[in-house]
């Protein structure tokens, strides 16, 4: 009820400078009595996945909180996880502005932000200061000026500065806004990428006395051949899980809508079917052997149950958040 009449006046502004606006008041309140506008008890739901106890199955999807500057504040409305980031090597703007778009009618968002994030060596200071005990991903990519050939030294350098820091890392190799890097996703160059991390996970392991889980982010835009080859490079390289999806090219939908034919990825309820396709796909071919992390279009404890049906050991929610606040985390795990 609340969030409803909040939304209805945060949603007449620019969508960009309310997600300042929000981030900057969750960083200052997060792990202070001020969190008591937000905070949730969540009823125990807890699972265990690749290795890791999870409080409940509903996590923070990544590229809200790119910097990891309000841990605290999502962990006090209840997420089971927190998965911060996308963050690069170096700082980096991101696209220019404006870079987000709503689309009311179809609970959906196009977004280009283009990795915008202050750099791993910021987001590794923020994490260390939020003291959080809970479960966290770091969702790592690469700057947009690296060259595709590189691709594989930006990952391994954010890799090793957040190694000790998270619950498992993220490999996003799905986003459409950083030109190039969805061909990661294909052929010989997901299979050395991974094997690159693995061999690093592996050195990282030995130094911190610990592993850390890799979990790879996909997207929803693959044919089924090519899902079934990812799959088939994830078990080879003994990957730890896979997220599906991210967000989609495709305008189907929304194509008439007002700044429905706006650049970037689309998420929300136009991506929800794809998402789950792929999650079945993937089930099919992974036969169990690595979890998947559904994403994808979760508005209610409906949509949550479709991904979990499909295959899902964990999920997140974006966009849905957006359009619903705090009271959808404690709707989907108290209907698990
Ligand atoms: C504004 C915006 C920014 C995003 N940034 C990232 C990002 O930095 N890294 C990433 O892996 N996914 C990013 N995503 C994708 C979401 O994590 C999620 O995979 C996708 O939106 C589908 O879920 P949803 O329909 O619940 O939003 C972003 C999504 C939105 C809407």
């Amino acid at each position: 009820m609340l969030y409803s009449a909040i939304r209805k006046i945060l949603f007449q502004f620019d969508p960009e400078k309310i997600h300042e606006l929000t981030i900057s008041s969750l960083k200052k309140t997060g792990a202070t009595p001020l969190n008591h506008f937000y905070k949730q008890a969540i009823a125990a739901k807890s699972v265990e996945v690749m290795g890791i106890k999870f409080p409940n199955p509903v996590g923070l999807a990544a590229g809200l909180d790119k910097n990891g500057e309000c841990i605290r504040a999502f962990d006090a409305m209840g997420f089971g996880f927190v998965e911060v980031g996308t963050v690069t090597p170096r700082p980096q703007p991101g696209n220019e502005k404006p870079r987000i778009f709503r689309l009311e009618s179809a609970n959906a968002i196009i977004n280009r932000m283009g990795f915008n994030n202050k750099g791993v060596d910021y987001l590794v200071n923020q994490v260390r200061s939020a003291n959080f005990t809970g479960v966290l991903g770091i969702n790592i990519g690469k700057n947009k000026d690296t060259p595709e050939a590189k691709a594989k030294d930006d990952y391994l350098y954010c890799m090793r500065k957040v190694y000790d820091f998270a619950s498992y890392i993220t490999i996003n190799i799905s986003s459409p806004n950083t030109p190039g890097l969805r061909s990661l996703q294909y052929g010989d160059a997901l299979n050395e990428l991974l094997a690159a991390l693995k061999d690093e996970q592996k050195t990282l392991q030995e130094q911190f006395h610990k592993y850390v889980p890799i979990a790879v982010k996909i997207a929803p835009d693959l044919t089924t051949a090519e899902v079934s080859d990812i799959a088939q490079c994830l078990i080879k390289n003994n990957i730890d899980g896979v997220i599906a999806t991210n967000t989609t090219l495709s305008r189907e939908g929304v194509e008439n809508l007002v700044h429905g034919n706006e650049q970037g990825g689309l998420s929300g309820e136009p991506v929800k079917a794809k998402s789950t396709q792929v999650i079945k796909l993937l089930a099919a071919e992974l036969s169990g052997k690595l979890p998947i992390i559904g994403v994808g279009g979760i508005a209610s404890a409906d949509d949550a149950k479709e991904k979990l049906a499909a295959g899902a050991s964990l999920i997140q929610i974006y966009t849905g958040f957006i359009y619903q606040g705090p009271p959808l985390i404690k709707a989907i795990v108290n209907a698990l």
